[in-house]
């Protein structure tokens, strides 16, 4: 970098209030310099003067207010009462799509996993009951089997941290990209934002260091357009995305209904909603306000409405979000180019930042002293044109890894990927011995290359001239 951009990158963060950024410049060794210049580029200094005027102002998170919420109607599954012949329609609608080759997967995997307290990528985490496959795996398998079944090509985008980048895909590279066709693979890194102190000024970690976290998986929109994955898309014919987290095993991550149900309603972006299982489950809630969809936060919403129940006595609040959405191309470009108007809000997240003094000593804050900024994708929502939700059933589509143990844990993943294969299993006669929670007594293993559904299940073991036994250990693979 030039000494003459340099100064001019110094004298704009000096004209914005944030000049302190490179306090310690002098004393800085030339690596260091272009380091530290390199990072404050990355920075929007006009939307930071935004947001650290809103803070200034003692203004609240940017989230909606609560005022005039209304649940959020949704299409129920045939299980309960929906219309089977629907169901029926949409999934040719998806089957259609897919096989066209208009459907691409999409992963946000850029989070920091700090409940679980796993060190490396999430999706690094094994968490397969008998072969402890990786997330990564798991997803890979069932692209590949959606692959199969539909002969067509699934391009994979998957959206990474600055933090876990290069071991994101040196995973990929050491485990032969877990079957897939590596040019089917594509990974982008999401934006970061900086952290500031209370007073809206930009924290340094380190001498040459600006303390910048991930900008949430909201920033995947903006992401997938500055990467150039959404020219990607386009140049390869893909018109729809399906949207999903990285932490969640029994995703359907290319689901033909779901898809087909987006297609149907011209919808711009849709979601999945499963009744959320106790009140204070954490997840967001799926709610309409002035006529359009927005998704509340449980952290948002008080306990008192989470805990509402109408007449017949069932959660008035009752559509949980399990962040998995399905995304026209044109609205990602849209909204991730910035269009006007379509802004996604920044929520605020006080944390203990450790950052340097002005005598250059690293100090560890004992309680919160600054904010970090994210954004949430389903903020989106309310831009959306047709947005629809559908109901799916959780055993089929959600048990996320969220803690090292007790509920949503790598544990419960094994559980409830147990119950899946037992009830596939049970359904076409094996036997086996399961609790009242349809947990079998031994760990076993359907691989998503044998079966990633029940029907596929079923077809596959009536295909089979001679029927293994399933006890413990068996793993039923390809
Ligand atoms: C999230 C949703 C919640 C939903 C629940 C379902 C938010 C704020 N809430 O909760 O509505 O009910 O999942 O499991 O998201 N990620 C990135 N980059 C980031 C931040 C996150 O890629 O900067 C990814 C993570 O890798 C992960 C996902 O986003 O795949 C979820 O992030 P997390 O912060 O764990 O959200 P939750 O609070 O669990």
């Amino acid at each position: 970098m030039s000494s003459q951009n340099a100064e001019s990158i110094r004298a704009r963060f000096e004209a914005a209030g944030q000049g302190h950024v490179f306090r310690f410049w002098d004393e800085l060794p030339e690596a260091s310099r272009s380091s530290l210049l390199a990072q404050a580029e990355e920075i929007d200094l006009n939307e930071l003067g935004n947001l650290a005027a809103k803070l200034a102002a003692g203004g609240s998170d940017d989230g909606p207010a609560l005022e005039g919420l209304e649940p959020a109607p949704y299409i129920p599954h045939p299980r309960h009462g929906g219309d089977a012949e629907e169901w029926a329609e949409a999934r040719r609608l998806g089957e259609e799509a897919i096989r066209a080759g208009r459907v691409a997967a999409f992963t946000v995997a850029g989070g920091q996993g700090t409940r679980l307290g796993y060190d490396g990528p999430k999706g690094t985490l094994p968490v397969t009951p008998v072969k402890k496959k990786t997330l990564f795996h798991v997803f890979a398998e069932k692209i590949q089997a959606a692959e199969r079944r539909y002969a067509a090509r699934i391009p994979w985008f998957i959206m990474t941290s600055h933090a876990n980048h290069a071991a994101t895909v040196a995973a990929f590279e050491d485990a032969g990209f877990y079957g897939l066709s590596a040019d089917r693979v594509s990974f982008f890194t999401q934006g970061r934002m900086p952290a500031v102190g209370r007073d809206g000024k930009i924290l340094l970690e380190a001498k040459d260091t600006i303390a910048m976290s991930p900008d949430g998986h909201g920033g995947s929109l903006r992401a997938l357009v500055r990467s150039g994955a959404v020219d990607k898309m386009r140049e390869a014919g893909v018109d729809t995305l399906s949207y999903f987290q990285v932490d969640n095993p029994l995703v359907r991550c290319v689901d033909p209904v779901f898809i087909g149900f987006h297609l149907r309603a011209g919808s711009e972006m849709s979601s999945k909603m499963i009744p959320k299982a106790y009140p204070d489950e954490k997840v967001g809630h799926f709610c309409r306000k002035d006529g359009k969809t927005v998704v509340i936060e449980y952290s948002d919403m008080p306990a008192d409405m989470q805990r509402e129940r109408d007449a017949d006595g069932q959660l008035r609040f009752v559509a949980g979000s399990i962040a998995i959405h399905v995304l026209d191309v044109g609205f990602v470009a849209r909204v991730g180019g910035g269009e006007a108007g379509s802004e996604l809000p920044f929520h605020r997240a006080e944390k203990k930042i450790p950052f340097v003094g002005t005598d250059g000593e690293v100090i560890k804050p004992e309680a919160p002293n600054g904010i970090k900024f994210e954004m949430f994708v389903f903020d989106a929502l309310p831009f959306a044109k047709n947005a629809v939700i559908i109901e799916t059933l959780r055993e089929d589509d959600f048990s996320p890894v969220k803690n090292a143990e007790g509920k949503d844990s790598p544990q419960t993943a094994v559980e409830d990927q147990l119950r899946q294969f037992s009830r596939w299993a049970l359904a076409v006669g094996v036997e086996l011995p399961v609790d009242d929670t349809g947990l079998p007594s031994f760990a076993f293993e359907v691989s998503p290359l044998f079966a990633d559904s029940g029907e596929a299940f079923a077809e596959r073991w009536a295909a089979l001239a001679e029927k293994p036994v399933v006890k413990e250990g068996t793993v039923l693979e390809v």
